[in-house]
């Protein structure tokens, strides 16, 4: 990684658009959607349990290498067996890419470990949430460094159920692995409690996730002993801002269940997505006029694989 560190959705259209890429990971979308078709109502929310999840007993999983000391393990499984869907990272409002490997997610591990390693970010006793995690290979990687709860958001059951799951048990919940694990990092994770997993759209949603400080409880006095209970710590997000349609209910979604004041959210996606409309340049438009949190940009990645990618660190002013 070369790294130069420096709304709603009323009835939203797309036009039929195809930008397939060869690579493992992905360089734009590859998106089939009828012109100018307003999109189906979102799948209900869900929690997909664990006991759910594919009973496959080997995983078809490959190495991702993420540096000399990190490599993790993720499944494969295309959108045909799935969905029945040949060779599409996007189908608006059916399937969400969450099949596929982004690069963004690399990114942002890379970043996340860079922050643990510097000290500016203890990950042991945490609770995090990966919205839009598609593999949840960043999620996975926080249960590595001690996090006390994880969450992994998909828009997709199919996702959590086929792919998520089976990599949540081979990263994390391997008998010889684990045990290491758990002495390594001092963690005292029950794994099957504080691992949960959730289906649905970003509209929605909330309303099975932890929910941060309501906006009576940031204005009122409460003690901090109660602030200390509410929402996720730490937000992660890896390719979610591609969609302008879907920016202003993420946003939203965010500010619902980030602990106040404390939360930070770890966001790594394009600069700009092509076809689609969306990218950094537009989310951090949104939290810049609405004014309640900052932006930090943490790295820029320019390795020509794609067009330029970004990491940035969100917090309440
Ligand atoms: C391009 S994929 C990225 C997957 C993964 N984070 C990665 O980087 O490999 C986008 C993800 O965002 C989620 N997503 C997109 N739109 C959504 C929406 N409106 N509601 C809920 N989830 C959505 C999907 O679950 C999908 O997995």
């Amino acid at each position: 990684m070369e790294e130069k560190t420096t709304t709603s959705n009323t009835k939203p259209s797309y036009s039929l658009f195809s930008l397939s890429n060869s690579n493992n990971l992905g360089l734009g979308f590859g998106m089939f959607g009828s012109e100018e078709k307003p999109l189906p109502p979102p799948p209900p929310c869900v929690e997909v349990f664990l006991s759910e999840g594919s009973q496959k007993e080997t995983l078809n999983a490959d190495p991702v290498v993420i540096n000399d000391s990190l490599t993790l393990y993720k499944g494969r499984v295309s959108t045909a067996e799935v969905f029945g869907l040949k060779n599409s990272d996007l189908v608006p409002g059916k399937y969400e890419g969450g099949l596929k490997l982004w690069e963004g997610s690399i990114d942002l591990i890379k970043i996340l470990c860079s922050e643990v390693h510097e000290d500016r970010l203890l990950l042991r006793g945490k609770r995090v949430l990966e919205l839009g995690c598609g593999h949840g290979l960043p999620g996975i990687f926080t249960g590595r460094e001690g996090a006390a709860l994880i969450h992994f958001q998909d828009f997709n059951a199919e996702v959590l159920r086929c792919l998520t799951m089976p990599n949540v048990k081979e990263n994390l919940m391997k008998e010889s692995r684990q045990n290491n694990l758990m002495k390594m990092n001092g963690a005292d994770m029950s794994i099957s409690s504080n691992i949960r997993f959730f289906a649905g759209d970003w509209s929605e949603i909330h309303k099975l996730l932890l929910s941060g400080n309501t906006e009576q409880e940031k204005a009122a006095d409460v003690s901090s002993e109660q602030r200390d209970c509410n929402g996720y710590d730490i937000i992660l997000m890896a390719e979610t801002v591609y969609a302008i349609s879907s920016l202003h209910n993420l946003y939203s979604l965010i500010k619902k269940c980030l602990h106040y004041p404390h939360g930070v959210v770890y966001m790594a996606a394009k600069k700009y997505y092509f076809g689609v409309g969306g990218g950094t340049r537009q989310f951090l438009n949104l939290v810049e006029e609405d004014g309640a949190m900052d932006a930090c940009l943490l790295a820029e990645v320019a390795d020509g694989s794609s067009n330029v990618r970004e990491v940035w660190k969100l917090s309440f002013k």
